[in-house]
């Protein structure tokens, strides 16, 4: 086979084979073919798309071209959940330990972050001493013992991603359905759950803009997921403004434990809840929507749910003090108000402004080598349907820097200030089964 024959079939809108994608993938894997060969068949992806099939080829190509975690020593039916990515997601910290209260088993491998979203294992590594470098045989024993376990992801699960995704970012085509189902399935499936739930975002701060996009992206996955065996679920969710009040790894930390105290923000807790009911289901433990939601919601109010994530926290070297007294999470020196110049209701927060505003006081990282900062971040006291008076304050900026300026502008202008009540979207707009 020739890679310039699969880019021209590619440019000319025909279909590869399942052998052919099966070469290529190959070839991008152990680095025979060059990379401006792949850059030129990525960017006829981009315009010419793939069908269901070839996603699906490249999909089980990515799959197979490392090593895939065998979950099989964990009992109970294991349930991953992945999100594509916004501002505020903090889920990940709260769906964990209440599913895993429930009894479902959760062994999750979790991502740093990376631009204007954050990564689960960057937040939890707030907490002094906890870390997520299990080897598979800690990562099954810990599950097994405490019925949830976060890990880093290991250098050799779908490596082929890894080179994609890298050449993606440099060429302009990261934007592309086909890629992004095939990219995050292909991870989810090496990583060995039963069953997944992804939660798909949908508005400015995410990847797709809009909602056709974002469920044209979630039936592709859960036809994916569905395709190779494995219960998949999609619920579309709102990303039009940061999810909840805390943006930044140690805040996102402390906005986790209120709502695992009961006292959350209702359209996180709201999510939380409808995710984490799904994954009790697919994992066996409730008949159904109704009783799961009924059996979580005693679970969280009870507190069974915070003490599965102090047990957790602990059980991976984690100071569970930090838990009980959140206040000892690491703190920015400075707080800083950022003031509305009008009076009226807010329009709409720009999600991905104020993620780049938080990345720019360091709690994310612009390249993959960079490292972030723990202590720095937003605490948004205004939301979107709040009203305001001029002077009031909209957020707080926690800052190492005494006057970070260009974070403050950039979190000023994310504000739209109206005369008019805005439509808020709701924080759930599908679910695709
Ligand atoms: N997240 C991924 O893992 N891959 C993509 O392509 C986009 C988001």
């Amino acid at each position: 086979m020739r890679m310039v024959d699969l880019i021209q079939k590619k440019r000319d809108q025909k279909t590869l084979a399942t052998e052919e994608i099966n070469w290529l993938i190959r070839g991008v894997t152990d680095g025979t073919i060059p990379d401006y060969q792949v850059s030129a068949w990525l960017m006829a992806v981009y315009f010419n798309g793939m069908s269901r099939q070839e996603t699906r080829d490249l999909t089980q190509a990515i799959v197979q071209s490392g090593d895939t975690i065998q979950l099989n020593g964990i009992k109970g039916i294991k349930v991953d959940k992945h999100s594509t990515g916004g501002v505020g997601d903090k889920t990940s910290l709260i769906v964990g330990p209440l599913v895993a209260a429930a009894g479902v088993p959760v062994a999750k491998m979790s991502g740093r972050g990376l631009g204007h979203t954050g990564g689960t294992v960057d937040k939890l590594e707030s907490i002094a001493g906890f870390h997520t470098e299990l080897d598979e045989a800690a990562f099954i024993e810990h599950v097994n013992k405490y019925k949830l376990a976060i890990v880093g992801q290991t250098g050799q699960l779908a490596p082929a991603d890894k080179k994609l995704y890298a050449m993606r970012d440099v060429t302009a085509t990261v934007d592309s359905i086909p890629l992004i189902a095939s990219s995050i399935m292909g991870k989810k499936l090496a990583s060995g759950a039963d069953a997944i739930i992804l939660d798909v975002k949908v508005g400015n701060g995410a990847f797709m803009k809009t909602l056709d996009k974002a469920r044209e992206l979630a039936e592709q996955m859960v036809e994916i997921g569905k395709g190779l065996g494995k219960p998949t679920i999609a619920i579309l969710s709102d990303m039009n403004e940061p999810l909840g009040y805390e943006v930044g790894n140690a805040n996102e930390v402390k906005e986790a434990i209120e709502v695992l105290k009961g006292n959350g923000e209702p359209r996180l807790t709201e999510l939380c809840l409808t995710i984490a009911s799904h994954m009790t289901i697919l994992g066996g433990v409730y008949p159904s929507l109704n009783e799961a939601r009924q059996a979580l919601e005693e679970i969280l109010h009870s507190g069974k749910a915070l003490n599965m994530l102090r047990t957790f926290v602990e059980a991976q070297g984690g100071d569970p003090l930090m838990i009980d007294q959140p206040d000892k999470l690491p703190q920015a020196p400075h707080q800083l108000p950022v003031l509305s110049d009008k009076e009226g209701i807010v329009e709409s927060i720009q999600a991905d402004e104020v993620g780049l505003a938080a990345m720019k006081l360091g709690a994310g990282r612009e390249t993959k080598e960079g490292s972030v900062d723990h202590s720095v971040g937003i605490t948004l006291v205004k939301k979107v349907g709040d009203r305001v008076e001029k002077g009031e304050t909209l957020a707080f900026i926690h800052a190492k820097e005494t006057n970070p300026v260009e974070a403050l502008n950039q979190l000023k202008e994310a504000y739209s200030i109206s005369d008019e009540s805005p439509s808020v979207p709701p924080i759930i707009y599908e679910i695709i089964q």
